[in-house]
C-alpha cells in the first residue's frame, strides 16, 4: 500500500450513524476502508464519464430465436476493432444466450459500442460495467 495520510472529517451525527450501519451491512471492518472505497468509486465514475482509457465488461442476454441477431452482435464486435479483447458465450436455455464482452479503449467508444449492442432488437437485458486498474485512479488528474 502507498504512503498513508491521515485526515479528519466533520459529519452530522445522523449521517455518521447511517454510514456506520451501511458499512456494517457491507461487511467493512472500519470506516477508513469504507471511505477509501467510496472515494475510489467516485474517482472511477469521473474517469468513466470523461474519455479516458478504461476496461469495460458488457453482459448481454438475448433471444436466440431472433433472426441473425447472434451474427449481427458478432459483426459489431469485429468492427469494434481492437476494442474487443474477448467474448464468452453461454447458451442459457432453449431461448436465451448470455454473452460477456470484455473491451478496452476510450470510455466514450466503449459506451457507444455497448449502447449499439444493447439497442438491438432481441437483446433483452444487459449492462456495461466500466472499470480500470487501481493505478489509473492515482493518475486520474
Ligand atoms: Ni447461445
Amino acid at each position: 500500500m502507498a504512503e498513508l495520510s491521515r485526515t479528519g472529517i466533520s459529519l452530522e451525527r445522523d449521517l455518521l450513524a447511517g454510514f456506520d450501519k451501511l458499512i456494517a451491512r457491507r461487511g467493512y471492518k472500519n470506516r477508513s476502508e469504507a471511505l477509501r472505497d467510496l472515494i475510489r468509486d467516485a474517482l472511477l465514475t469521473e474517469i468513466a464519464d470523461s474519455n479516458k482509457p478504461v476496461v469495460g465488461t458488457l453482459t448481454l442476454v438475448y433471444d436466440h430465436h431472433v433472426p441473425n441477431l447472434s451474427q449481427k452482435l458478432t459483426e459489431m464486435q469485429h468492427h469494434g476493432g481492437t476494442k474487443v479483447l474477448a467474448a464468452t458465450h453461454v447458451h442459457l436455455d432453449h431461448n436465451y444466450c448470455l454473452e460477456v464482452v470484455i473491451m478496452r479503449g476510450r470510455s466514450k467508444e466503449i459506451k457507444e459500442l455497448a449502447d449499439r449492442m444493447l439497442a438491438m432488437r432481441g437483446v433483452e437485458l444487459g449492462k456495461l460495467v466500466v472499470t480500470n486498474s487501481g493505478a489509473a485512479l492515482k493518475h486520474s488528474h
